[in-house]
């Protein structure tokens, strides 16, 4: 009965280090997630395509002062143009795209975060 019972300890300890082995691996494993910057390409053009060209085609149509049609197009507008807070004002006389509606927020959102991530085309 007690070669039994320390042959079941035994194998118990071996399952409880085995398990710790394991754990301890997991805990080693870096769990930080993969950062994802929103660029040009993937996120903003198509948001720009849909929602500002119609007016801000090359030439622009409908009294819109320049095109928004590349990368560096939309870049510049952004640095000297207030593309930023044109898209994310309340003001409907100042709000882009004119005469609204305004963007939903998750796409003004991305838009912003293309800023804080450096403007990076791709
Ligand atoms: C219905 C036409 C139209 C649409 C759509 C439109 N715009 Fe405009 N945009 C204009 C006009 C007209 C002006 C010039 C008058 C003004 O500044 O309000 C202008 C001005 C701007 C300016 C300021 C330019 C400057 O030099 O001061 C920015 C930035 C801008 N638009 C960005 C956008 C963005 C970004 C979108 C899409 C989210 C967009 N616009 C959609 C017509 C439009």
């Amino acid at each position: 009965m007690k070669i039994h019972f320390l042959k079941l300890f035994a194998i118990g300890t071996l399952f409880f280090l085995v398990s710790c082995e394991n754990d301890s691996e997991d805990d080693l494993v870096d769990v930080t997630p993969p950062v994802t910057l929103v660029t040009y390409d993937a996120n903003v053009k198509s948001i720009i395509d849909s929602n500002c060209i119609a007016c801000h085609n090359d030439p622009p149509v409908n009294f819109a002062p320049m095109p928004l049609l590349t990368f560096a197009q939309v870049k510049e507008a952004v640095d000297n143009r207030g593309l930023l807070d044109r898209v994310s004002s309340e003001d409907i006389s100042f709000l882009m795209p004119a005469g609204g509606p305004r963007l939903p927020q998750t796409t003004i959102d991305v838009i912003l975060q293309w800023n804080t991530d450096g403007l990076l085309e791709e």
